[in-house]
């Protein structure tokens, strides 16, 4: 019988993150510019941009759809795994966000690669295709979560990667009382991907928690 999984503290993330793919320069400075110009300072932390470069990789990704924008670090991250005529399509609500990951993604090495599309996730998602992606990235409001869930399963291909950011809640997942929006919306949005048929998924504990499931 196997042993409990190690607990992991911030010790325990530190060293993973020392030892992980290291950040480069273009994004490291594209964080600092982003909170100058007051973008929140909620990308994914390098750590998890390299586990979405990973997957992205083993899933041989050409066509990804992602939810939240923000200033482009994710886009961009992830644009770097695909091959050259791959596609990053990422939905931002405000244009604010759009226009400041539009103008850092013009001077990335993968400008070609994405295309940023300017409204809300759900709408934007109920238009595009079925069959259409290899990924689909959740990364925006969560209360929006179990609606682009039902969306992502449609959009997504045979053995195409769902895979959602905070599912964690900031550790706030497991509480029973006195939840925040966030965490009711997370739990929603687990029991609702445990409870899909045809998604296979795990949450890994990396970030405020990584959601990867592959549907069938
Ligand atoms: C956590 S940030 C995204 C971070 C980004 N993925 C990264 O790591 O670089 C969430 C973004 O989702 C956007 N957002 C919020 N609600 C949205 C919606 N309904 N549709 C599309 N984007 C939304 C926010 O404006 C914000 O820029």
């Amino acid at each position: 019988m196997s042993k409990d999984s190690t607990p992991v503290g911030k010790e325990h993330f530190a060293y993973i993150a020392a030892h992980t793919i290291q950040e480069d320069a273009f994004l490291r400075d594209l964080r600092a510019a982003a909170a100058t110009a007051g973008l929140p300072e909620i990308h994914i932390a390098p750590e998890q941009a390299a586990l979405l470069q990973i997957l992205l990789k083993l899933r041989s990704a050409r066509h990804v759809v992602e939810v939240g924008t923000l200033g482009g670090y994710s886009a961009i991250a992830m644009a770097r795994a695909l091959p050259s005529m791959g596609k990053v399509r990422t939905i931002e609500i405000e244009p604010k966000h759009a226009e400041f990951a539009r103008s850092w993604i013009a001077r990335s090495d993968v400008k070609d690669r994405i295309e940023v599309l300017v409204g809300a996730g759900q709408n934007l998602l109920g238009m595009m295709p079925g069959n259409s992606a290899d990924v689909v990235f959740l990364d925006a409001d969560k209360a929006g979560y179990v609606g682009y869930l039902k969306e992502a399963m449609r959009i997504l291909r045979p053995n195409g990667l769902l895979l959602a950011d905070n599912v964690l809640a900031d550790g706030d997942v497991v509480k029973k009382t006195r939840l925040s929006e966030t965490a009711k919306a997370m739990q929603a949005f687990n029991d609702a991907v445990a409870a899909t048929p045809g998604l296979r998924a795990i949450i890994l504990p990396i970030g405020d928690g990584c959601l990867c499931g592959v549907r069938d």
